[in-house]
């Protein structure tokens, strides 16, 4: 463990594997170092950008002086040392993102939850730019919008972002705006943008929001349905996404006529209405979801299924008094379902279950500890939902043994 600060120190090295946050490892006398700009096999010039003492410290790339075959120029002017900290992967191939993803979630689920699998990251339609219908803007201080540098809250201006649907961002970023605010900005599924602004309010807790642009809802189309989504609520990000998750999930759902199935952290519906499908009138779907914004939506988007029990709560204190589910689909925030959620699900026991991740390391968490109650990951599928980002959504099916 080193006494001295690293911090603007450059030296040369070899970059081993990626690892789990956008970065690959690498080492330097005896410590471990995270770099990003970089590839697996590079032999790079890198500059220690954060070392807190400890046995790892952060570096970028700044030189790369023998290149990796997936390497490419990036596309973003933003993405490069000291740049936009939103993606991490701008200066790799498409399939070599979908490799670098795979090679993470594959190491995450051997080391956390001791589970060998060949994953495959496979992409969505469109391509890797241009995917984005929400992107979360900051304002910095003289007003201009932008995204947030690497681990930090300064505020990189831009003029576009390639990753946002065309039209969205650099139309909002060409204005000035309240300093020290933030910008969301939607494409809905009519081409309709929607722009809210969160400005601080002194001596407030929390911001005051506006519509500057479009409406406090927006319309989406998805699994053969048409949606009402708040403005600020969740909807995936990826246009293509709530499409393919949710026929994944119709697949391996597994229901008859009559079956009791749970959607949780069900948003606005999403995955209740293909359950629903499939459970029929006489079946039963009860979907979770904490925000009351939401649920108010999902009864609006479901009302032609009365099999549907909407229920506002936290899925922690929603499960008790409940009928026994056939089938679990769960879609977490980051964090994960977590070890009471899982238990609360393994001993209802049933057959399968539909777990939704953004996270690597919490699907591998929340899949050892439904192991310990006999259950088996027999399927996944992942998908490169989140471009030039080091994000992967997994699907992973699992059922009792
Ligand atoms: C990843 S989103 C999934 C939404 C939905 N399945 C979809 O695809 O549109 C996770 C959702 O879980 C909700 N949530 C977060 N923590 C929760 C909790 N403890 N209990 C219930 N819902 C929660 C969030 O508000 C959010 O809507």
């Amino acid at each position: 463990v080193s006494t001295l600060d690293w911090t603007g120190r450059r030296f040369e090295v070899s970059v081993d594997a990626v690892a789990h946050g956008g970065h690959c490892v690498a080492r330097h006398e005896g410590r471990v170092l995270f770099v990003r700009h970089t590839l697996p096999g590079e032999r790079v010039l890198v500059e220690v950008t954060e070392d807190r003492g400890g046995s790892f410290c952060r570096a970028d790339a700044v030189s790369v002086l023998s290149a990796a075959p997936e390497r490419v120029a990036a596309p973003c002017p933003y993405a490069v040392p000291g740049g936009c900290g939103g993606c991490d992967w701008q200066h790799v191939t498409e399939a070599g993102q979908c490799a670098l993803k795979a090679a993470v979630l594959a190491e995450q689920l051997s080391r956390l939850a001791g589970v060998e699998w060949e994953v495959e990251v496979e992409p969505l339609a469109g391509g890797p730019l241009h995917w984005r219908t929400r992107t979360r803007l900051a304002v910095d201080a003289t007003g201009h919008a932008g995204f947030r540098a690497h681990r930090s809250h300064r505020v990189v201006p831009v003029a576009d972002c390639l990753i946002a649907a065309p039209g969205t961002v650099d139309a909002v970023v060409s204005r000035t705006w309240r300093p020290g605010g933030e910008l969301e900005i939607t494409l809905d599924a009519d081409a309709h943008t929607h722009v809210v602004e969160h400005r601080p309010a002194p001596g407030r807790r929390r911001p005051t929001t506006r519509v500057v642009a479009g409406g406090e809802r927006v319309t989406e189309r998805a699994a053969r349905r048409e949606w009402t989504v708040a403005t600020t609520g969740f909807w995936q990000a990826h246009f293509d996404a709530a499409d393919v998750y949710a026929e994944v999930v119709a697949e391996w759902a597994g229901l008859a006529r009559g079956d009791v199935a749970w959607d949780l952290y069900s948003g606005v519906g999403l995955f209740a209405a293909v359950l629903a499908e499939q459970v029929g009138p006489q079946g039963t779907v009860l979907a979770v979801e904490s925000v009351a914004a939401a649920t108010a939506d999902a009864r609006r988007n479901l009302a032609d299924l009365p099999q549907v029990r909407v229920v506002t709560g936290r899925v922690e204190q929603s499960l008790a008094g409940t009928p026994d589910p056939r089938t679990v689909v769960l879609d977490p925030p980051r964090k994960g379902a977590g070890r009471r959620v899982v238990e609360a699900i393994a001993t209802r026991r049933p057959a399968s279950v539909v777990y939704v991740a953004c996270d690597p390391a919490a699907l591998a968490r929340d899949v050892a500890t439904f192991a310990e109650h006999g259950y088996r990951l027999t399927a996944l599928r992942a998908f490169d939902a989140f471009p030039m980002t080091h994000h992967v959504e997994a699907l992973a099916h699992l059922t009792m043994h």
